[in-house]
């Protein structure tokens, strides 16, 4: 949540690239916008409330002079969407700079004590105690890092602070604690962001920093020491995997679009991952006395698709647990010898992060599934797989759904092959099965699309909808409806088919759309015995079935075909593309972005 970036260039301006950087940012908040860059020492400011467009369009956001600059696009916590809350935040004599992204605990105490002193805050927000508070240092005789360490061990929450001062020109000082954090280096400039992206065209040369580390950039020098005793943390830039190319829309009207379109590729690269790293998953699996499946929204959906991938493939039984109320539930009862799974795309989640972070506590092991390199739940895992969906900007998940699929197939697959339960045959037929998948969901783009965005049309206006399954397909319909409300804003509810007709049944009439997710497993028949019952009250049947499923098609008023071939474990990777693709089209019927839906951001970095 907000975006974060700050550069310095050897020479040239930098507020253009601040300015583009922020664009590649955007996905994690959109409600203002502001630039700073420092020139003849003395700050260059332009902040808004808006989108990036909108605000360049009014201020232009290219026309700040200097080489050294910050900028921030923000998702409000504290304070409403507006030009004065908007980042960066600044001292009183304006000649500190500060964005921040994260949450400060004690900023009301903190505020207090500082307007005792008579600073002057123009915001709403937590964030502007933190220049106040250089500020008070920097008078004091410290330096803009010595500083930023002392604020830092007082404030309280999550944060990602990138300060710079006029005092200190061509200097930008970074500090993290729950926030991500990542330093970028060429010959001849420096970058940090909150996310890879952002300097990506620059450069594909990271520097990790860790959570309560603090780091002084120069163009020449990165130097990172530890926050608690000052020793010096030497630690080499990585290789990012991940190219420019992937991070652009390459002709597609939308990013969200263009990952559905890249899902085959990147199953593909998934079932790539080095055997001894799903082994070695797998085996954490199989030593556990329990294992709970953490994670939040559509990861939370992979989660409860890799339930039954598990209890199917390998006889074990995971429970799938929403991180945010793990605490809440069975944290009391959590030994050394439970498993906890974190699933993430961004390894950033908070209530996913605080959950493993609690477990871990209690002694258990932690095995990651994410698709960012060095985010924060790879610091804290025993054992992590990185899935290969490279960079995903759409705020809704998809391909990072794909992929955390991917790999969860994959581990099952290996349970099976250690329990030895399926038998040898059965296990082959399995993973010709996941390795056709790529091809299978190619064909399902290719046939259903156009047919989609027909659905879409019939049923843009529907103020409400129902989607259903049962077993795996669960999880399949939850995704369906998750996706439209997040995107389409049409009030979507994904529920199990059998207890349907305990409650949702109600809200059935004429008309009224209920999608099922109905591949031919063993829940088919049930299934059709429910499609029958919603029939009955008048409601418009729209299923995802196996091509060729002659008495579903009758039954349905509308139906989308999935390719033969797909074995019962995996039919969620198959049957959710027809849904990602309506609700896309539904949104884009109704006018709204689908790659920055309303009130949502890529990673929630709040609890
Ligand atoms: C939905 C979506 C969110 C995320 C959720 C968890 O399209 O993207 O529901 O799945 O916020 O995010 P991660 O996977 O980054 O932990």
């Amino acid at each position: 949540m907000c975006g974060i970036i700050g550069a310095i260039q050897k020479k040239g301006e930098v507020a253009p690239f601040i300015h583009q950087a922020l664009k590649r940012l955007e996905y994690r908040g959109y409600d203002s916008v502001g630039v700073t860059t420092i020139a003849d020492n003395e700050l260059y400011m332009k902040k808004d409330k808006g989108k990036i467009d909108q605000v360049h369009k009014k201020l232009d956001l290219d026309d700040l002079p200097g080489s050294t600059g910050i900028g921030h696009t923000r998702w409000a916590t504290h304070g409403i969407p507006s030009m004065l809350n908007s980042h960066p935040h600044f001292d009183c004599s304006n000649e500190i700079a500060v964005v921040h992204n994260g949450v400060i605990d004690n900023f009301m105490e903190l505020r207090r004590e500082l307007k005792k002193k008579g600073h002057q805050f123009e915001s709403e927000t937590d964030t502007e105690v933190i220049p106040h508070m250089i500020e008070d240092y920097m008078k004091n005789g410290y330096s803009l890092e010595e500083a930023v360490k002392e604020v830092a061990l007082i404030i309280e929450g999550t944060y990602a602070v990138v300060a710079m001062c006029t005092k200190e020109p061509g200097k930008i000082v970074v500090t993290r604690d729950g926030n991500p954090l990542v330093i970028g280096k060429k010959e001849n400039a420096v970058y940090v962001s909150s996310d890879i992206p952002a300097f990506l065209p620059m450069t594909d040369n990271m520097v990790l920093l860790l959570d309560g580390e603090i780091a002084v950039l120069t163009v020449d020098d990165i130097e990172i020491e530890k926050l608690s005793d000052g020793e010096r943390v030497d630690r080499d830039a990585i290789k990012i995997s991940w190219t420019a190319d992937q991070a652009q829309k390459s002709g597609y009207p939308h990013f969200m679009l263009k990952e559905i379109h890249e899902q085959p590729d990147a199953i593909r690269n998934t079932l790539r991952l080095r055997d001894e790293e799903i082994e070695k998953a797998a085996k954490m699996i199989d030593n556990a006395e329990r294992v709970f499946l953490l994670a939040m929204g559509t990861s939370g959906h992979a989660a409860l698709a890799g339930r039954h991938m598990f209890a199917s493939l390998g006889g074990v039984l995971a429970t799938s647990e929403l991180a945010s109320d793990f605490a809440d539930t069975v944290y009391d009862t959590i030994t050394k010898s439970d498993l906890v799974v974190a699933i993430t795309q961004s390894g950033e989640t908070t209530d996913t992060i605080t959950a493993v972070k609690s477990a871990r506590q209690q002694g258990a092991k932690v095995l990651a599934i994410t698709n960012v390199v060095g985010s924060s739940i790879t610091r804290i895992a025993d054992h992590t797989l990185i899935t290969q969906a490279g960079p995903e900007i759409g705020v809704a998940a998809t391909k990072t759904f794909m992929v955390q699929l991917t790999s969860l197939a994959q581990i099952a697959l290996k349970l099976g092959e250690i329990s030895g339960k399926p038998g040898t045959d059965e296990l082959e037929k399995k993973r010709e099965s996941l390795h056709g998948l790529p091809d299978i969901v190619s064909r399902v783009i290719a046939t259903e699309e156009e047919h989609a965005r027909q659905i879409a049309g019939l049923f843009y206006d529907s103020p409400s909808m129902l989607f259903l399954g049962r077993g795996i397909s669960m999880a399949t319909a939850f995704e369906g409806a998750l996706k439209l409300k997040e995107i389409a804003y049409n009030h979507a509810e994904g529920y199990s088919a059998g207890e349907s007709k305990h409650g949702p049944i109600a809200l059935v009439q004429d008309g009224f759309p209920v999608f099922f997710v109905a591949p031919r497993d063993d829940t088919r028949s049930r299934i059709i015995g429910n499609i029958m019952e919603m029939k009955a009250r008048g409601a418009s049947i729209i299923s995802v079935i196996e091509e060729g499923d002659d008495e579903l098609l009758e039954l349905s008023d509308h139906s989308f075909a999935i390719p033969k071939g797909v074995e019962p474990e995996f039919t969620t990777m198959a049957y959710v593309v027809p849904l990602q693709l309506v609700s896309y089209y539904m949104a884009t019927r109704k006018g709204y972005d689908p790659d920055k839906p309303r009130n949502l951001a890529k990673s929630v970095t709040v609890l």
